[in-house]
């Protein structure tokens, strides 16, 4: 097979109508209010991937697809799977590019989706592995599914407390190979205080303050702000590139 390389799509793009100096400051602002009333609506719950809800925003589906189309994994570790459409989103993927395995982490699989999950075409490329994603028996389970040789790209979206990301940061890091990422979910916490459900406390307790704990002492990662260039986005300089 043969996919488009990145010069490839480098040289394609010069041919689309891309703005330069785009409204940075209208950007930012319109997304932040579409992001709250979306929010406020529970947008997020309203799509499913391939038959199976998926919580995230559209926007950040196709960024996703962009990455693992550049990284081409070979396994993809998903940290917190809900109903599991993203990890059916994720392994549709593997499944397109011809190689790989979507491992799913959770700690409580409810029956239903563990039944939607098993019995969908893409769980031939699925793992589920239920546990608590910070407990060593779970991170040792996850090793196991592992062959050395594997590109890894891993997407953490459980549960969101400061003090929580930066232990799976801390326990997941390793995995990740050089040149790969480690996408953190719902760094945009702050952005939603005020709205029903959030919490005051969301300024200090929330996943971006754990990446800025993280990357203090971790120089093998960086920022990569590119994949935030929709604006529309739950992971606001979430996407942590190995070097
Ligand atoms: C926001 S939802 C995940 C949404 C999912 N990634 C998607 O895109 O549809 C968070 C999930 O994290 C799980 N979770 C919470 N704490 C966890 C932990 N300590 N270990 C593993 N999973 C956890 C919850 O059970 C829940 O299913």
């Amino acid at each position: 097979m043969i996919w488009p390389s990145e010069d490839d799509i480098t040289e394609l793009k010069k041919h689309v109508k891309q703005k330069k100096n785009k409204d940075i400051a209208t950007l930012k602002e319109d997304s932040r209010q579409w992001i709250r009333t979306s929010w406020q609506n529970n947008l997020s719950y309203e799509i499913t991937w391939l038959g199976i809800p998926i919580i995230q925003l559209p926007s950040d589906i196709i960024i996703m697809q962009e990455l693992i189309f550049k990284v081409k994994p070979d396994i993809i570790i998903e940290i917190g799977i809900a109903h599991g459409g993203a990890l059916i989103f994720y392994s549709s993927l593997l499944e397109l590019l011809g190689k790989g395995k979507a491992i799913g982490v959770d700690i409580e699989i409810k029956s239903h989706n563990r039944k939607a999950i098993e019995s969908h075409p893409m769980s031939k490329r699925i793992k589920l592995i239920e546990g608590d994603s910070v407990k060593q028996e779970t991170i040792e389970k996850i090793e196991n599914e592992i062959d050395p040789q594997s590109t890894v790209l891993i997407a953490l979206d459980s549960n969101h407390t400061k003090d929580h990301v930066i232990k799976e940061l801390r326990a997941y890091s390793k995995f990740v190979t050089s040149g790969s990422y480690l996408v953190v979910f719902d760094t945009i916490m702050p952005e939603l205080i005020g709205l029903d459900g959030s919490q005051e406390n969301w300024n200090e307790d929330n996943p971006l303050e754990a990446i800025k704990e993280f990357l203090k002492i971790n120089k093998d990662f960086e920022i990569d702000d590119s994949y935030n260039k929709l604006f529309v986005s739950n992971c606001p300089n979430g996407f942590l590139k190995k070097k």
